[in-house]
């Protein structure tokens, strides 16, 4: 097992390139890293986070090997703002899955990167938010790991740090919440499997992934667990984007107000006490966001 990940790792930057690949610019030399391949002709694959949705949110690194790989494996929620980093003759390959649509099982996208590293690929799996965080980067990593090929894992921001930031709502405060909590509020058979007494306890945040048709569900539980049902919650649509929108209401309404803004996914949920600073504190005011503030007072769903 030492011997796969010796053969695995990707040396730290700064050291001397070993790429036996003279024909084209080294990725590698290129972009700094030196990555060791485990042999001859076969490809690195960089576990790419693409952040979560606005291009300005990602990071020098992504956007450096985004240029130069020579094939990329995307999801469904990378925006072509960060596609378009891609050099014109990039092969791209679209894995995406939307939640009853899946293009290609996690399986074979595993295989598929090991396919294209063996064939002398450099290969860009890129990632909504960070390939660590709900992301099965881990899975991915693995597969590489076991088969000896090179990776690298590029960190993005996670929804739910981006989200946060671009809705207002600190996601820890000394006055409010001195620990956060990510779940993902994916149901399975109609319920959701989640520790709710420990999401229950005050003084933290809770940030839901791929909570939306749970919703009413997630509120309810956290109220029977002991969350006063007047405790605020958001659920914010394709945040940090010019598309972002923000419901804001308690746990005991969220689920009534969410339905009447017709909210789609991508969205992300936030529940606790820093929501309450999103007043004081909210500085990003999209014009769709702002219709939905227009259409809630008229008292229309928009
Ligand atoms: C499969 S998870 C991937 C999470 C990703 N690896 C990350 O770190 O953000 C996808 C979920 O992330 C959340 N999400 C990602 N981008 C979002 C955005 N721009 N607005 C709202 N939610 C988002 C949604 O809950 C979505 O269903």
């Amino acid at each position: 097992m030492e011997g796969i990940r010796q053969r695995g790792r990707v040396p730290a930057f700064g050291g001397k390139s070993r790429d036996t690949k003279s024909a084209r610019p080294s990725l590698y030399a290129v972009v700094g890293a030196t990555a060791v391949p485990a042999a001859a002709n076969v490809g690195t694959v960089y576990l790419v986070g693409a952040g979560p949705g606005n291009p300005d949110l990602l990071t020098l690194r992504a956007a450096k090997v985004i240029a130069l790989g020579d094939v990329i494996v995307y999801d469904r929620l990378v925006g072509a703002g960060i596609m378009a980093l891609a050099r014109p003759g990039t092969q791209r390959i679209y894995v995406g899955k939307a939640r009853s649509n899946h293009t290609l099982p996690q399986d074979g996208i595993s295989a598929l990167l090991v396919r294209l590293a063996l064939e002398g690929k450099q290969v860009v799996r890129l990632k909504g938010g960070d390939p660590f965080v709900f992301g099965r980067g881990g899975e991915e990593a693995e597969l590489l790991a076991a088969h000896g090929i090179p990776f690298e894992v590029v960190p993005g921001i996670t929804a739910a740090n981006g989200i946060a930031a671009y809705a207002g709502i600190p996601l820890t405060h000394r006055d409010y919440a001195h620990a956060v909590t990510l779940v993902t509020g994916h149901l399975h058979d109609g319920t959701m499997d989640l520790d709710w007494a420990a999401l229950a306890r005050p003084r933290q945040t809770v940030v839901v992934y791929m909570g939306l048709l749970g919703l009413p569900i997630l509120c309810h539980e956290l109220i029977v667990h002991g969350l006063p049902a007047t405790t605020p919650a958001a659920i914010v649509q394709q945040g940090t984007t010019a598309q972002q929108r923000v419901v804001v209401g308690t746990l005991a309404d969220l689920p009534g107000r969410a339905f009447d803004a017709r909210l789609l996914p991508p969205t992300l949920i936030i529940v606790g006490e820093v929501v309450r600073l999103r007043d004081k504190l909210g500085w990003f005011e999209p014009e769709a966001s702002a219709a939905v503030a227009r259409s809630a007072a008229r008292g229309v769903a928009d």
